[in-house]
């Protein structure tokens, strides 16, 4: 599937009564449930800052279908489900029988003839949990953990829970600064789409002209593009460095990773023209030493761990939420039965 035919809104995403019922990606999603997530999100954290536990789930499968690897994201979806009580089954794909020819339709049809209520999908092909939401029986609820570089919708959401839980000033006062692999990157797609939908005004994506998308500024002319990163990072609140996504580069797009650290690794020089307190955020997994200084990754403005923790919170809100109609339904049959 072309990825422009997956930015048009989605009502796949939403039930009759604007709640989620997949979340494949930011695009077409209202400010409204964007915000929701968040407080949801924020909510399962307790007074100290821990996270808690809800037997939301009590009952509910959730299957981890993961066609391409993870560290973060699948682990914390499954710590995720764990807090929320329900069943988690990590389906092994490398061992599954597709290995032996069988479609990725009838290995779906199988599984969710398991009693799947949620397949947690990752695929390196764009498209795939769009494909997979309108392949399976409607009642399971599809999320999106990363489709090619089309949209990785959670990671976008911890993204703005960090910059909320730790800027503390509302998305219209910040600047943002996104640097590195943007035209590969479905973080990079997904944070804009989020930070956009949330009232950001001040989006700025940096890096070498063979690392930025060509026709970004079509579908987001209000994003500006900086070649120079100390233009781009100058007076920003949240900085968010990105990795080379080099499984996804067909040609070489650059020199060679020491002229990349050199002119757009981010190091003590180029965060001191930030804002003197701003964040740096990375999705993870970082190359230390190409994208970053590890002086930069493990000093006292990164907030890159907080970000797998509220990954969790993040993750328990959108399956929480994902079944809400569902859970609406169980407990209108729990009371009639009274
Ligand atoms: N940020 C992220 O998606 O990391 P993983 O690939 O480890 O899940």
């Amino acid at each position: 599937m072309h990825i422009a035919a997956l930015h048009q809104p989605s009502q796949l995403q939403l039930n009759q009564q604007g709640n989620l019922k997949h979340f494949l990606t930011i695009e077409g999603l209202p400010k409204d449930t964007l915000t929701k997530i968040l407080d949801t999100a924020q909510s399962f954290f307790d007074d100290n800052n821990n996270l808690i536990t809800s037997p939301l789930l009590e009952g509910r499968t959730v299957m981890n279908l993961f066609f391409e690897n993870s560290t973060r994201t699948r682990t914390t979806f499954e710590a995720a489900a764990k807090r929320l009580s329900a069943n988690v089954l990590n389906i092994d794909i490398a061992r599954s029988s597709t290995s032996k020819g069988e479609t990725l339709r009838d290995t779906l049809w199988n599984l969710q003839s398991m009693a799947a209520d949620i397949f947690v999908v990752r695929h390196s092909a764009s498209g795939a949990a769009h494909f997979i939401a309108q392949t399976v029986c409607p009642d399971i609820a599809i999320i999106n953990a990363g489709d090619g570089r089309h949209a990785h919708p959670t990671q976008a959401m911890l993204d703005m829970l960090t910059i909320r839980r730790e800027v503390k000033k509302p998305f219209s006062d910040i600047s943002v600064a996104i640097i590195g692999d943007i035209k590969h990157s479905r973080v990079a797609r997904s944070d804009v789409a989020a930070l956009q939908t949330l009232g950001c005004k001040d989006i700025r994506i940096i890096g070498p002209k063979t690392l930025l998308p060509v026709g970004f500024e079509q579908y987001a002319p209000d994003v500006r593009l900086f070649t120079n990163m100390d233009e781009g990072v100058k007076d920003c609140d949240v900085i968010i460095a990105l990795r080379i996504q080099n499984e996804r580069i067909e040609s070489p797009a650059l020199s060679s990773q020491s002229e990349f650290y050199k002119l757009y690794g981010l190091n003590e020089q180029r965060l001191s023209l930030a804002k003197p307190n701003a964040i740096v955020m990375h999705p993870g997994p970082m190359n230390r030493g190409v994208e970053i200084a590890s002086s930069i990754a493990d000093g006292p403005q990164s907030v890159i761990l907080k970000q797998v923790t509220n990954g969790i919170a993040v993750r328990m809100a959108v399956l929480a939420l994902s079944m809400q109609g569902q859970l609406q339904q169980k407990s209108l049959l729990a009371a009639l039965a009274i």
